[in-house]
């Protein structure tokens, strides 16, 4: 009666598994995978926030298929004053913005808009997990392209020339991904604009996390990038912290009447979904406003506690930590003792720290685990700690 589409293992995995024991058990959790910003201690200007949201103007529905104008000035207005990858890109054309309810959702549209059932999209690996059934639902197949670790992440060009096909359709960059943290660099940007332009290919380039560098200066960004026809796809959930609010945007660059059939196209697809709310979108401009002081706070977080994974791992004679660029994650590199589950599960059990295990993000090997720096900095702390301790006690 089902699609084979759908036919997916429904049953919890092993790490699930553990985790919902442990949680039923009663057991302590210092959770170092925490991701939800809206529970990790961050202050919210509460106030400001609800009172975007109570425009008098939300108490009527007067649809537009890229999403209302202002909203999308604002998302333009975003991107002001940024390097792009390409010098003489102009500036973001609010009409080549287009409103979603969120990445995943754009994503889809993007996919739908590019893709015959069957055709393949390169994606990075290690990345983000969620892209395997976004690619599912959109009957196509994903085809990994390495990131190596050489002091520091990058992108194994020669490979992802190896992997693409008369069905290759798009190249996704995470920028910077989740979770190697690791920023597209303006080189390897030129030489994808290179590849896709020549085979009638598309960039869709992942930015939720392009505000979070660790770099001083600002990240370039793909959304002025019209050297391939480009898909940038950003929105609140990492921007201004507010994933409930469910809106997120496509940027559309590039060339300029393969761009403009893009948005056309687009704009057909989202008119028929209609998805994001007139409150939200109204409050955008407002919302976007907020980021500086969220952003502000993310950055210590995260700066904090990289400073006490440091200091811990010092101590440490077995676990080093990876290059981190930018984003919410780093990753540990452990001695590989057995499977990355088998070890994250061990931790949660012996010593009741949850980590992620790197295969979840498809790395090539064990030895990996991801953690994120946006946990509270207590429990990052002692988590920190007691993970140390626990792999030093093999
Ligand atoms: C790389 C990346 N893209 C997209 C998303 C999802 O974003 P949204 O909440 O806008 O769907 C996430 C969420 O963690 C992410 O890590």
């Amino acid at each position: 009666m089902f699609t084979s589409r759908t036919n997916w293992q429904l049953h919890p995995n092993p790490y699930t598994q553990a985790l919902e024991e442990h949680r039923r058990s009663g057991g302590e959790i210092l959770d170092l995978t925490a991701s939800n910003p809206t529970e990790c201690g961050f202050d919210y200007p509460q106030e400001e926030i609800l009172s975007a949201l109570a425009d008098p103007r939300s108490l009527a529905y007067h649809p537009e298929s890229k999403g209302l104008a202002e909203a999308r000035r604002a998302v333009a207005g975003y991107y002001e004053g940024r390097a792009g990858f390409s010098p003489s890109a102009a500036p973001v054309d609010p009409d080549h913005v287009l409103l979603a309810s969120g990445t995943s959702e754009a994503y889809s549209h993007v996919f739908r808009l590019l893709c015959e059932p069957g055709d393949e999209i390169l994606v990075p690996a290690p990345s983000y997990p969620l892209f395997e059934f976004l690619a599912d639902l959109a009957d196509i197949r994903l085809v990994p392209y390495p990131l190596l670790y050489d002091h520091g992440w990058q992108i194994d060009l020669v490979s992802l020339r190896a992997a693409l096909t008369p069905r290759s359709r798009a190249v996704m960059v995470v920028h910077p991904n989740n979770p190697t943290g690791s920023f597209v660099k303006p080189g390897e940007a030129a030489e994808l604009a290179g590849i896709c332009a020549a085979r009638d290919m598309a960039i869709v380039a992942d930015e939720v996390f392009l505000d979070y560098t660790n770099a001083p200066h600002p990240a370039q960004t793909f959304a002025l990038h019209d050297a391939a026809l480009t898909f940038t796809l950003s929105g609140l959930s990492k921007i201004s912290l507010l994933p409930q609010m469910k809106l997120a945007w496509t940027v559309v660059s590039g060339p300029h009447s393969l761009a403009k059939t893009a948005v056309e196209r687009l704009e057909i697809i989202a008119d028929t979904y209609l998805s994001p709310g007139t409150p939200v979108q109204l409050a955008l401009p407002k919302f976007l406003a907020l980021r500086h002081g969220l952003q502000s706070q993310v950055r210590r977080r995260i700066s904090e506690n990289l400073s006490v994974l440091d200091a811990a791992l010092a101590e440490s004679g077995v676990v080093t930590r990876l290059d981190f660029e930018g984003g919410w994650y780093t990753v540990l590199r452990v001695p590989v003792t057995r499977t990355d589950e088998a070890l994250a599960i061990d931790l949660l059990q012996r010593c009741s720290v949850l980590v992620h295990p790197g295969h979840f993000f498809n790395f090539p090997r064990d030895g990996f685990l991801v953690i994120s720096l946006i946990t509270l900095e207590s429990e990052f702390q002692e988590g920190v700690r007691r993970l140390r301790d626990c792999l030093a006690a093999g």
